[in-house]
Formats: C-alpha cells, structure tokens, sequence
C-alpha cells in the first residue's frame, strides 16, 4: 500500500469546549481524543511517517502522550501557529522528502475507522487532490450580517466537509506558499486549492466522522465508541 504521510493539526485551543485546556487531551473511553486520532494512522499500513502539530504550551504533553501509547511512526511534534492553516504548513514541512501523497487529519475527529481511511485512500488514488463530506440535513441559507437571509442553497448539492483530506505533495505546498504570501486564509486545506482554482474531488464520508468540538460533542462521541465496543 501506498507511502502515506499524516499530518495532524491539534493546536487548537478549544474554546468552545470550555474545559482550560486543549479539548484533544480529554479523554474518550479512558483514552485521550488525540490518541484515538493517532492510534488509527498507527494502525495503518497505507502510512509511514505521522506528524502532529500542536500548540507551544502543549508539545511536552503530546511528547508525553506519543512516549506512553508506544507510537513509532511518528517522525515530529511540531509547534502549532495562530490559524489551522499555520499549523498545517508547519507540519507538512516535517514531513520527509520521501513522502510525495499527505493526509491532514484534524486531531479532533477521533472516530474515523479504519476500514473508512482504507476505502477513502482507495476511492481517491487517481485525484491530486480528494476530501470527505456528508450530505447535509438542514436546509442551509445564506444571510448577511444583520441576520438577513440572501438565500437558500440547494441541498442536494451541498456537504459538509470533513477530514481527511488527501493530496499530491507538490499541490498542497504550493497552495499553502501562494496563499501564505498572499494572506488567504481558508478553514481547510482543500479551499486553499479552490482559491487557486484547482480541482478537488469529494468522495462519502461518514456521519460518525464528527470533529469534537462542544460538550455534547463528547457525549456523541464516548456513545457511539460504546456501540463500537459492544
Ligand atoms: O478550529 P477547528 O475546529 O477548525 O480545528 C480543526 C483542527 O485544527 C483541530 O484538531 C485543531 O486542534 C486544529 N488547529 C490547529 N491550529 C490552529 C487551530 C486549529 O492545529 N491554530
């Protein structure tokens, strides 16, 4: 299978989690998110090298938590910047020369299964570049900042967009360096793509997938790993 490298961006602060500190030190099942999140990549024989991102006050915790799960492919822990976007670039750069195709998974999307990667590498081995999403179930609409609705979007061609994302080495440098000199700054790695007007293709992704954010996002989370378990 196929050399992949992994970056994980998990500087984030968390705040919408209100715990203090970093959301992906709580622990889901007894076990940290992040580790859950690593642990997959671990797993993985599609994967070689995994580096995680994370926050300056944070990197002797991680260093920590790599030592303790007995992690061995991870070849850096490196400091996190102000936006995700920051991260990322930082943690792509750790990455060996040898490693020509990278996933960016966020560190807070600790449910991603195995078998769900495997498929996801499968599906998107001919596109340059390739992301997860899920249908939508609202009805989204478009408002201005006064609250006013502009309009309303057609679901069937919507999708929320998750990790991981997977690319050619070549085309996401190039798009973290064109849009770091030109100061865009989008919430994933494949909207800095869009911006220059490349291709990406979207495969399924799973509604499992959910990034760890809130409170009862943790709830979700710790129930449907019971699920799993049982
Ligand atoms: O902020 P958001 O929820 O989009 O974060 C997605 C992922 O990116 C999280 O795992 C978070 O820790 C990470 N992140 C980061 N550096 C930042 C902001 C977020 O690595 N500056």
């Amino acid at each position: 299978m196929a050399n992949i490298g992994i970056v994980i961006p998990a500087a984030g602060q968390g705040k919408r989690m209100g715990a203090g500190y970093n959301k992906q030190f709580l622990t889901l099942m007894g076990r940290p998110i992040l580790a859950h999140t690593v642990g997959l990549f671990e797993e993985s024989n599609a994967v070689s090298e995994i580096v995680i991102v994370g926050a300056e006050g944070d990197l002797s915790v991680i260093e920590e938590l790599v030592h303790s799960q007995r992690f061995n492919k991870i070849v850096a822990i490196c400091k996190g910047g102000v936006f995700r976007q920051d991260s990322v670039r930082a943690g792509v750069r750790a990455l060996s020369t040898t490693i020509q195709r990278i996933v960016v998974h966020d560190g807070a999307r600790p449910l991603l299964t195995l078998q769900a990667f495997h498929k996801f590498i499968d599906e998107t081995q001919e596109y340059p570049a390739a992301i997860m999403g899920v249908a939508v179930k609202d009805t989204i609409k478009k408002i201005d900042i006064a609250g006013n609705v502009l309009e309303t979007l057609p679901r069937e061609l919507l999708r929320a967009v998750q990790t991981p994302q997977i690319f050619d080495r070549g085309i996401l440098e190039d798009a973290h360096d064109r849009a770091a000199s030109a100061g865009y700054y989008g919430t994933d790695d494949a909207s800095l793509l869009e911006w220059m007007g490349h291709p990406v293709q979207m495969v399924e992704g799973m509604q499992e997938n959910i990034k760890v954010t809130t409170p009862e996002d943790l709830w979700l989370a710790e129930r449907i790993l019971a699920t799993r378990e049982t």
